[in-house]
């Protein structure tokens, strides 16, 4: 079970809004393949990686809007993890049949929005912070 602490939040409400789905996604899937249902993995992968997509640019958009300057590197980072969500998506279809992929997808999908997802948006989280306190002054 997938549940984000209160240290990974943003504190910027859509985006955190959009990561609280995507785990929500994820525990979804997990809870599945547990009950026996794994052939229904391909349509909520399917339905994470849109999601995970459309939160990678509605973020990037975000940090170009506020002038972090090194919203380049986390656009090409995101891009990065295009053969990642391709492979989770392969993973998914085979699920219902295949114990390996099952298990490989449980864990990578877990991997990806921890690590490769959330953690890596700490990179700007204090520039958000710090942005949100003087527009606000
Ligand atoms: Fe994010
Ligand atoms: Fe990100």
């Amino acid at each position: 079970m997938v549940d984000l602490a209160s240290s990974f939040l943003l504190e910027c409400e859509s985006l955190d809004l959009e990561h609280q789905h995507l785990a929500d996604i994820v525990n979804q899937v997990v809870k599945v393949i547990d009950d026996g249902e794994a052939e229904k993995c391909a349509d909520l992968v399917s339905e994470f990686v849109k999601s995970a997509k459309e939160h990678f640019a509605n973020e990037e958009a975000l940090l170009v809007k506020v002038g972090y300057p090194h919203a380049k590197n986390h656009q090409d980072h995101h891009k990065s993890l295009n053969a990642k969500m391709d492979h989770l998506i392969e993973f998914a279809k085979m699920a219902g049949v295949n114990h390996i992929a099952r298990d490989s997808l449980r864990k990578e999908l877990v991997f990806f929005l921890m690590d490769d997802v959330i953690t890596t948006d700490m990179d700007f989280k204090s520039f958000i912070e710090e942005k949100a306190k003087t527009d606000n002054a």
